[in-house]
């Protein structure tokens, strides 16, 4: 092999392992994680455990709305749900089974949904109309049917 080849290949495994004793020790020693996922539930027991024991929306404030949502395969409970243009609407989400996405399409609201962790978007809709919302983790043979609507008056 040639001297340089060997010097870059040298470099560059040096440089992943130094990445991951980085990550790891944030991840393991540290106990850092992303932000979000602080909350965590008993998948087993979602439809006992408040407030996913009554999914629905709820107005939580002036102008403020909460939308407790459960994921499963393959669906969202509650679906089509509507909410007021110009409120500020917090999205409380667990999923039952397995990893669900929860993208509404067309606004930046995307966010991965864990069996055992409790996960909140807040958005504001500004305009009215329907807005799509797509499961958007491969979560098994009816993922692709996996969609409902949020209507915004
Ligand atoms: Cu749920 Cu894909």
């Amino acid at each position: 092999m040639h001297k340089f080849e060997e010097i870059w290949l040298g470099l560059s495994a040096g440089i992943l392992v130094i990445f991951m004793v980085v990550v790891g020790y944030q991840a393991f020693a540290l106990g850092m994680g992303p932000p979000s996922h602080k909350e965590t539930i008993d998948p087993q027991k979602v439809n006992q455990t408040a407030p996913f024991d009554e999914p629905g929306v709820r107005e939580i404030g002036e102008n403020k709305y909460e939308v407790v949502m459960i994921l499963q395969a393959f669906g969202f409970n509650p679906s089509n749900i509507e909410v007021p243009a110009g409120a500020e609407v917090t999205f409380t989400m667990t999923a039952k089974d397995v990893v669900h996405g929860f993208q509404i399409a067309g606004t930046n609201v995307n966010a991965m949904v864990m069996p055992g962790h409790i996960q909140k978007i807040t958005h504001t809709f500004d305009e009215p109309g329907s807005y799509l919302i797509l499961c958007n983790e491969y979560c098994g043979a009816g993922h692709q049917m996996m969609s409902t609507t949020i209507t915004v008056k």
